[in-house]
């Protein structure tokens, strides 16, 4: 079993990885040494802070042997075909991560290992990451019928996170400049699951929200596009106005890296209701319950 997007697991199951994290979060000891003897390998074809070494502590506390792959180094699609490299790896290890720019180039590993392959972010989805936000919603109230605004690039983000709330009983609501909506697939497959609400207005996404939740407006790729997407997104900012709008106790997320003063105030990223250390602490046991549920 792969878990190249979040829709890899059902429902239930997601509730269950999620449980997982909160118990393996109060309680380490429990589950130290769990995996010992297994290898991750973890590709890397772009930059990451926390994904990186969230992972590499997450299979060490487990017991197991993390190696990193760096993209240079691999020449993934360049020195050598996605399909070879699957072949390969998966006479080493027990599992593997990747962090790629094209979704593609992670299904093609993925279709040639018997060994589960785990997305660390690619151009489609962040289903790692959703797994600590909706760990983190849940640390501030039941998920299932929480509002959750997400206002910015419909990215990769985006589209976990959309995944991730409806699938677990949230409602969520995507306010993004004309074109730069989420992916139609992904808001039908978010539709069949719960509420969905997308709109160009960020007002009206962010009015009573539970959690509000911004990203970069230019993702790592996107970078010639930054100048133009900044004239484009001002008015998607998130700041204490906008973050006003939410419910009062409404929490404020975002993956990190932010960009403060573009997508977001320094006043919203360091206000007493942002939650986003804690949201990057819980990538790490959250990539230890997926870790788990894949792998025991
Ligand atoms: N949120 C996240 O994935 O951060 P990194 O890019 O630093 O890994
Ligand atoms: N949307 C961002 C997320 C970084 C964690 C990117 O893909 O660069």
């Amino acid at each position: 079993m792969n878990f190249l997007s979040v829709t890899d697991l059902t429902p239930d199951q997601l509730a269950e990885v999620v449980a997982l994290g909160l118990e393996v979060k109060r309680d380490p000891a429990s589950v130290a040494g769990a995996l010992s003897g297994k290898t991750i390998g973890l590709f890397f074809a772009k930059p990451s802070l926390r994904t990186w070494v969230s992972t590499d502590i997450a299979a060490d506390q487990l017991g197991m042997h993390p190696l990193l792959l760096p993209g240079a180094q691999v020449g993934l699609g360049s020195r050598e075909a996605p399909q070879d490299v699957g072949r390969v790896l998966d006479r080493y290890l027990d599992a593997l991560g990747m962090r790629v720019f094209g979704h593609e180039d992670l299904v093609a590993v993925a279709t040639n290992m018997e060994a589960p392959v785990i997305n660390l972010l690619s151009d489609r989805e962040h289903p790692c990451q959703a797994l600590a936000d909706v760990m983190t919603v849940a640390e501030h109230r039941p998920v299932e019928g929480s509002v959750i605004a997400f206002v910015g690039d419909g990215n990769n983000v985006a589209h976990s996170l959309m995944l991730a709330a409806t699938m677990l009983g949230a409602e969520i609501r995507v306010a993004t400049p004309p074109g730069y909506e989420p992916d139609p697939e992904i808001v039908a497959t978010a539709r069949s699951f719960g509420t969905v609400v997308v709109t160009d207005d960020p007002a009206e996404a962010v009015a009573a929200a539970d959690a509000v939740y911004t990203d970069v407006w230019a993702s790592m790729g996107q970078e010639a596009e930054a100048q133009e997407r900044r004239r484009l997104f001002e008015r998607y900012r998130i700041d204490s106005e906008l973050f006003g709008r939410a419910a009062d106790d409404a929490i404020f997320l975002h993956c990190l890296p932010a960009h403060r003063g573009e997508e977001v105030t320094d006043e919203v990223l360091d206000h007493a209701r942002s939650r986003v250390i804690d949201q990057a602490e819980n990538r790490l046991h959250s990539f230890k319950a997926i870790l788990l549920y894949l792998l025991r």
